[in-house]
């Protein structure tokens, strides 16, 4: 009895360094972003690492699609589209959290066309293929002035970039 305490106090320092974050002395970067976690400016960055495991977890085709392609498309869609957690919304609404809500209703405070309030779908991957393939002729009336991705495999790879991107899966 006498040594419980003792071995329960190891027991818990062991703990603590199980949890701690996996390089937690060596980087200084690490430490310092501990202290400062609640700065409002603070973007979560996931690391490369992470976003290889998202996209091995994402339904095919899109888990086996190239990310960096899907990055470079992303360009087309940058003009009017932000996919940051909380990014404003431009021409075209913030992305985040797309995959999953009902098409026109991701952000209240953006004003969508009727043709996507109506269209009645909760986007998913064949739901975007369509759309980013002609929106004019996949949902008549929509706002959204961009004429298409021609090529399957660049909204393919597009797709899956946007899923790691803006948290598909994730609720
Ligand atoms: C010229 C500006 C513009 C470009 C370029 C553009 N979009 Fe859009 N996007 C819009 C607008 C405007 C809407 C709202 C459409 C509506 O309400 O009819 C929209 C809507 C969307 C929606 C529906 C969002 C929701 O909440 O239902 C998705 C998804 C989307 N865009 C993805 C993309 C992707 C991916 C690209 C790049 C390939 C892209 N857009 C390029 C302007 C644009």
């Amino acid at each position: 009895m006498r040594l419980g305490p003792i071995a329960a106090a190891t027991a818990f320092a062991t703990l603590a360094a199980a949890c701690s974050p996996s390089q937690p002395a060596a980087d200084p970067a690490a430490a310092d972003q501990a202290s400062t976690a609640a700065a409002p400016t603070a973007t979560p960055e996931i690391s490369d690492e992470e976003k290889l495991k998202l996209l091995a977890s994402l339904p095919a085709p899109y888990n086996a699609a190239d990310l960096a392609n899907g990055e470079a498309k992303f360009a087309l869609c940058q003009s009017c589209h932000t996919i940051t957690p909380g990014g404003a919304n431009m021409t075209g609404p913030n992305l985040h959290g797309v995959f999953g809500k009902k098409a026109g209703t991701g952000n209240a405070d953006f004003k969508y066309s009727d043709a996507v309030k109506n269209a009645g779908f909760v986007w998913d991957g064949p739901h975007l293929d369509q759309w980013l393939e002609k929106p004019q002729t996949f949902l008549p009336g929509t706002k959204m002035t961009f004429a298409g991705i021609k090529n399957p495999k660049d909204r393919t790879d597009l797709i899956a970039y946007l899923m790691v991107e803006t948290g598909h899966g994730q609720k």
